[in-house]
């Protein structure tokens, strides 16, 4: 019998983005349980477009190394583009989410040195002992992204479900082709984001807020 719905419901709202791990690896065979578990999700034709690049150990840390020496190199290319705005609800949404974050790490209006260093922490992937590069192939465009996006979603889940918190990272892929060479990833390939996991830290402040969602209402258009 597959899980009942708020058997799901239960699973959706126990997981959240992890911005603070402990250093405790994950056993491989329970990372391949969630990968297996993930790639169940559906995808346009059933290409499975994603790919995946796991660190783990040295590997993680070498990964860690190359983000904060390339985020304090500057220049941002990631290889799809980022949003070029947020409106209205948008905009008010991922302010919301934003300050929500500094205010759990103690990081006050205007203290831009205080915002900068939480935003580094992306780069030191909130010192998870695992990474996971997503990519999709480059001919796929937009829907080999989208498939992926399901995968990302099914995988953050699945994580949960055993134990395992994690964090999808677009900040990841500003530093594409740094990645690229590093991780021997072809440029065929569109490097979409990144998944950072392991134990979660419960105790971290990082980890003491949770975001919201929206009303049916508010996204929902119902035309009976
Ligand atoms: C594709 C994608 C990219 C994201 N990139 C980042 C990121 O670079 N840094 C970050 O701190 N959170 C990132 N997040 C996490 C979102 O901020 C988070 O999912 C959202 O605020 C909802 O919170 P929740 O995941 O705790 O429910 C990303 C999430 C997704 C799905």
């Amino acid at each position: 019998m597959p899980p009942t719905l708020p058997e799901l419901n239960s699973l959706f709202a126990a997981r959240h983005s992890c911005r603070a791990f402990l250093s405790d690896p994950v056993p491989r065979t329970v990372i391949e349980q969630i990968i297996e578990t993930a790639q169940k999700v559906p995808s346009w034709c059933n290409a499975q477009p994603w790919k995946l690049t796991v660190t783990s150990g040295a590997q993680t840390e070498a990964l860690r190394g190359e983000l904060l020496r390339a985020a304090d190199a500057g220049g941002h290319a990631p290889d799809l583009a980022f949003p070029t705005g947020y409106s209205n609800e948008y905009q008010d949404r991922r302010r919301t989410c934003g300050w929500a974050l500094y205010e759990a790490v103690g990081v006050i209006k205007g203290d831009r040195e205080g915002s900068a260093r939480q935003m580094r922490q992306n780069f030191s992937l909130f010192d998870a002992p695992h990474c996971a590069i997503i990519s999709s192939p480059a001919e796929l465009g937009p829907y080999g992204a989208m498939d992926c996006g399901g995968f990302v979603a099914a995988f953050t889940l699945a994580a949960r479900a055993a134990g395992v918190a994690s964090i999808p990272q677009a900040a990841v892929a500003s530093f594409a082709p740094m990645l690229h060479q590093h991780l021997g990833i072809g440029k065929d390939r569109t490097i979409l984001c990144a998944i950072s996991f392991g134990y979660g830290n419960p105790n971290h402040a990082a980890n003491s807020f949770r975001t919201e969602r929206a009303d049916l209402d508010d996204f929902v258009d119902w035309q009976d």
